[in-house]
């Protein structure tokens, strides 16, 4: 199962490279192991001599690594390379809804992310069909990135407002997550019962003192690459643009 949801991740991946990058691109690259086959694909182009003068912004560590691998060239988003922007962004996401809008942050890197998207002049998401949803917050919780000495209080504030809050565990280390940017993770969930507005919640979280990023993306509307489990790609444009 997982090798086939792989090939899934796969095909969207190498299909949005194909359709959307082009030579000369200032390139956002995801992190997660759906966006992890853009990079690749990228890669492949680039030593093929399909693609030149790709100038990255790596969204992760993992993104990172896989660019040096690679050979792709990557800067800093206060590099003069980049200054001006990127001119697109590709990544995955861990559900994304009707009107495609995202919950990211399953690998923690969402901070960066939202930098990257939101700093991008076109944004393009890959996913498998499984991560399409009707109600975002459901299937998967919102991360919620906190200062460390701000924990007990954001949780406090999070839960007035009907969250169910975890900190979210490391694995191969004691404790909690730590995060590329030295902070702790909270996954907050809602239920069933309590429709969320999205939008708002991406807006109103941050205004907690504490909090950094949350991992709702509602303002950044993306092309969203599927990949259906019967071998067809599909992309679905955000309604209304
Ligand atoms: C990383 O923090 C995330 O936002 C990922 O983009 C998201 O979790 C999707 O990851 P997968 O492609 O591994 O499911």
């Amino acid at each position: 199962m997982e090798q086939y949801t792989n090939r899934l991740k796969e095909a969207a991946g190498k299909a949005a490279v194909d359709d959307m990058v082009k030579s000369g691109m200032k390139l956002g690259l995801g992190t997660g192991s759906t966006a992890i086959h853009a990079v690749r694909r990228v890669g492949e182009l680039l030593t093929q001599g399909l693609l030149r003068d790709i100038v990255a912004f790596a969204t992760s560590f993992q993104t990172e690594i896989e660019c040096e691998k690679l050979k792709i060239p990557f800067f800093t988003l206060n590099s003069q390379e980049l200054t001006s922007g990127l001119d697109l962004t590709i990544d995955g996401a861990d559900e994304v809804d009707m009107q495609n809008r995202l919950i990211k942050g399953g690998g923690g890197a969402m901070l960066i992310e939202k930098l990257a998207a939101y700093s991008s002049l076109a944004y393009i998401i890959t996913v498998d069909e499984s991560k399409l949803t009707e109600q975002l917050g459901i299937g998967f919780p919102v991360p919620v990135e906190v200062i460390p000495a701000a924990r007990v209080q954001v949780t406090r504030a999070l839960e007035k407002i009907g969250a169910v809050v975890i900190l979210r565990g490391a694995i191969q280390k004691a404790g909690p997550v730590i995060t590329e940017h030295g902070n702790l993770i909270l996954d907050i969930s809602f239920g069933p019962n309590k429709p969320i507005d999205p939008s708002f919640l991406e807006t109103e979280l941050n205004q907690i003192p504490g909090v950094v990023e949350n991992g709702f993306f509602t303002r950044k509307p993306p092309v969203v690459y599927i990949a259906r489990s019967n071998g067809t790609i599909e992309t679905r444009l955000t309604p209304g643009l």
